[in-house]
């Protein structure tokens, strides 16, 4: 990210506050550091240190609580995105198949939505289109059809009775096919790609020239987003199109062709590092067009 030691950074999901942490070893007295986490747990992490506003919102609103607290340019964002260790491990939360609880999954506990709400009420053509699309589980239409008739004799409420409704349906290795099917519900009960869409688009408009983003994902919608957006600036794929294109000039400049992968020794390390890529984008110190 390219610290640098008075300069003002956005953590959009501050978790356990590890990365917030070694930000604010690298800023001296005047870096300002912005955390934002839309789960109230996270709370509870925050150090002591003038230096660092939490923001217990959904990062959708960066702009707007950066506004709230005077900050119009930032030197750079970061998010690690999805659930942290904390609400995987946390049985109540309702993220992992490992135990039994309700079927919530909402990072955020003052929304409604809950993935109870999602299994008991979509129709079958809606949870069709999200195990497929979120989850990328392979008979995602058998799923939906079979939640459907299972619901109508009885309430799906906790993620055992859910696994347990479904066990006839399960393709391959139970473990694999469950992560799947609640990686799809969390996507949706969070509207994690709509929340990541809307604060990458506003990006370009808070870094300072020189300013860095950096994003890590855990899977590939995740990524696609991210990719694209840094390469094009935009999520409407008509823009790229050259009849339509009226001359476009991007802000940001990607720093990693490739994504940045963790390293044998550190997934053995950190188990759930295993799917991550990181991307960098800076924003350009002069646009093409000033430079003409
Ligand atoms: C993978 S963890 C981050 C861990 C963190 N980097 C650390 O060092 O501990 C993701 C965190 O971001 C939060 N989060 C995810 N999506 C969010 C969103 N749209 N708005 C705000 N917080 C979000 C989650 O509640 C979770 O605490």
């Amino acid at each position: 990210m390219k610290i640098v030691p008075d300069g003002v950074y956005v953590d959009c999901t501050f978790g356990g506050g590890g990365h917030s942490k070694a930000i604010l070893e690298k800023l001296n007295q005047n870096g300002k550091l912005i955390v934002f986490d839309q789960d109230d747990d996270a709370k509870q992490n925050v150090p002591n240190d003038p230096r660092i506003i939490f923001v217990p919102h959904n990062f959708r609103h960066l702009q707007r609580f950066l506004k709230l607290h005077n900050i119009k340019s930032v030197d750079g964002v970061l998010a690690d995105l999805g659930v942290s260790s904390h609400q995987f491990d946390e049985a109540d939360r309702g993220f992992s198949i490992r135990y039994d609880a309700e079927l919530d999954m909402r990072m955020d506990q003052r929304q409604t939505l809950t993935a109870f709400t999602v299994v008991n009420t979509y129709s079958e053509s809606q949870l069709h289109k999200i195990f497929e699309q979120y989850g990328e589980v392979t008979n995602a239409k058998t799923l939906a059809k079979t939640i459907v008739e299972v619901r109508n004799n009885s309430s799906l409420k906790s993620i055992d009775a859910f696994k347990n409704a479904l066990r006839g349906v399960v393709k391959g290795n139970p473990n694999r096919y469950f992560a799947q099917v609640f990686q799809a519900l969390r996507i949706e009960v969070n509207d994690e790609l709509g929340a990541l869409k809307e604060m990458l688009q506003q990006i370009p408009s808070i870094l300072k020239p020189g300013g860095r983003a950096a994003i890590i994902t855990f899977h590939s919608l995740e990524d696609r987003l991210v990719k694209n957006f840094f390469r094009h600036e935009t999520f409407d794929e008509t823009e790229g199109d050259p009849f339509t294109m009226t001359e476009k000039i991007n802000q940001l400049k990607v720093i990693t062709k490739k994504p940045i992968e963790p390293s044998e020794k550190e997934m053995k390390q950190n188990k759930r590092a295993r799917s991550s890529k990181l991307r960098v984008a800076e924003k350009l110190v002069a646009l093409a067009k000033d430079k003409r």
